[in-house]
């Protein structure tokens, strides 16, 4: 098992990954269009975290850092269906919290919950309330209807893998 933080950067094993990625979003959020995931995952501006077993990727989150803002916004975030709810979810979040505090310097994320995910998101410590300046996100972060704005403070210290 190994969770990997990639982009778009043209190495074949990648793109494979990327999109067996697309491909797990595109059937894991069925209103988003394909035509959308297919362009954010494959953007050179944003990143994605992937857990990745026996070659095959099993799930992961694309975020886009704003690294003079220091914060990130998730764009999607799924685990494939047969293995939802074992914790996979979890440990990506971990791992998506490490390497954007330690790479990209981030102290915050926001992401657009889908309403039956709010429960995760909360889990994983976001919450409803946005703490975070408005000046330091608004006009970065495009508004959408189809969900919940929420947000994540990412610990300064704490270890978040092992
Ligand atoms: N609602 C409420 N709680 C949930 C949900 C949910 N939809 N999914 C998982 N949880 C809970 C689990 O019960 C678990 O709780 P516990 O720690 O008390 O046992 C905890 O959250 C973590 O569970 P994991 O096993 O780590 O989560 P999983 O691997 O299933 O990943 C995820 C969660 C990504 C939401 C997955 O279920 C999934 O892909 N769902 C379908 C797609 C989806 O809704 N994605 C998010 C859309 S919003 C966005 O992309 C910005």
């Amino acid at each position: 098992l190994k969770f990997l933080c990639l982009s778009n950067d043209g190495i074949d094993e990648h793109m494979i990954w990327l999109i067996g990625l697309k491909n797990i979003f595109a059937r894991q959020l069925p209103n988003m269009p394909k035509e959308y995931i297919v362009r954010l995952v494959m953007d050179r501006s944003h990143k994605s975290v992937m857990v990745i077993r026996r070659n095959q990727v099993v799930g992961g989150i694309t975020y886009r850092p704003y690294v003079s803002q220091k914060f990130g916004e998730i764009a999607f975030c799924a685990i494939t269906a047969d293995e939802q709810v074992k914790g996979y979810g979890t440990r990506l979040m971990n791992h998506l919290k490490q390497y954007a505090r330690d790479i990209d310097g981030l102290t915050h994320f926001l992401t657009y919950a889908d309403n039956n995910a709010v429960g995760y998101f909360i889990k994983q410590g976001f919450t409803k309330e946005i703490y975070l300046d408005k000046d330091r996100w608004q006009g970065y972060i495009k508004d959408y209807d189809g969900g919940i704005l929420m947000e994540c403070k990412i610990d300064p210290k704490l270890p978040y893998t092992d």
